[in-house]
């Protein structure tokens, strides 16, 4: 019986586990084994899996996170340990594996077809939805909802106390959850990475919009939101195993600044790791199980080293190595409409 294995790596998002789900209930259906790779590239690197059977994905499709695990792994970071993955491959007699992740683990992916022509197929997740070749990554809509709803909370703690209300979200270098919830929220400014913070025109809009006797504002600002002096404001210290700072902590600046600048009592929430928990919303939950099932496919016609992904409302597949070190930014429609919404 041919076996197919199946890793999720990089952060957790809402949505991993109805892929598991499609991609273990189509193998098993086509006689496929399927084993589980537990906690992304590392389990590849310690042989560390578990077997997957109808048994092992009953009741997971509402739940968030990954049963399989998770990790920031880089396997290329040593030469000893790529080999040891391909290795681990064949010592598992995996005939294919089925990566989930976002730009570092499908990169994973894209290097190893490319050097060892490992029969490889991706799937795109990430809540930042920054992955080149798909409209949408899973995990995105959940992250918007739960932000959106955030804010709608922020908006009557702002109203009654006369606050501006700064709402830090995540979404690494690009502004997609900061733009989708804040126009779903009705954000009075969004600030994103894709165009520099200039704080004299964030303070003015403010300023005209309390002019016309709106005594409170909601501020969204993506974590990796730059100043047009060029700061990124990033965590000291930590580095990931690819080489990404930690983001987070633009919102207090800001804070500081408008509430300078403006002379308005101004708060700040930050809705961090939130927006990656929970149960995923229906439509993560398809586009999950569609990506899933398709990946599956993709392997019984042998075509490794793609990518699934969305484009309109159809699932097709990119080259895995087109998305390399790329990052979609925000549709600049999407953020003009928002931008109509400002001040
Ligand atoms: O890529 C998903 C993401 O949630 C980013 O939005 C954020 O910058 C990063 O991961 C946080 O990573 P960690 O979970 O390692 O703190």
């Amino acid at each position: 019986m041919a076996r197919i294995g199946i890793l999720t790596g990089g952060g957790d998002c809402p949505g991993l586990n109805p892929v598991i789900r499609a991609v273990v209930r189509k193998a098993v259906n086509h006689d496929y084994k399927v084993i589980g790779i537990k906690n992304g590239w590392r389990g590849m690197l310690e042989r560390d899996t578990i077997s997957m059977d109808l048994d092992t994905i009953s009741g997971i499709l509402p739940k968030g996170g990954t049963v399989l695990g998770t990790s920031r792994t880089n396997p290329y970071k040593k030469e000893e340990d790529v080999q040891k993955v391909v290795e681990n491959f064949k010592q598992l007699e995996l005939s294919a594996l089925v990566a989930v992740g976002g730009e570092d683990t499908l990169g994973v992916a894209a290097r190893l077809y490319k050097d060892f022509q490992l029969p490889i197929v991706g799937i795109p997740k990430t809540i930042d939805n920054d992955i080149a070749e798909t409209d949408f990554s899973f995990g995105f809509d959940t992250a918007v909802n739960i932000a959106m709803e955030c804010i709608d909370r922020l908006h009557t703690t702002a109203e009654s106390h006369h606050r501006i209300m700064v709402v830090e979200t995540m979404g690494r270098h690009a502004g997609w959850i900061a733009t989708y919830a804040g126009l779903a929220g009705g954000a009075d400014a969004i600030l994103i990475p894709e165009k520099p913070i200039d704080i004299e025109e964030v303070c003015d809009l403010i300023m005209k919009r309390h002019g016309r006797g709106k005594n409170f504002s909601i501020v969204v600002v993506a974590e990796g939101a730059e100043f047009k002096e060029g700061t990124i404001v990033t965590q000291e210290g930590d580095v990931d195993e690819f080489g990404h700072v930690r983001l987070g902590g633009v919102g207090h600046v800001l804070a500081r600044l408008i509430q300078e600048k403006t002379g308005y009592e101004t708060r700040v929430t930050v809705l961090g790791h939130i927006q990656r928990g929970g149960s995923p919303t229906a439509f993560d939950r398809i586009l999950g199980t569609r990506y899933g099932i398709r990946a599956v496919e993709l392997i019984m016609e042998k075509k490794f080293g793609y990518v699934v992904c969305l484009r309109g409302n159809k699932i097709e597949e990119a080259p895995l190595e087109k998305i390399l070190g790329k990052i979609k930014p925000v549709d600049e429609e999407i953020y003009r409409i928002a931008e109509t919404f400002f001040g």
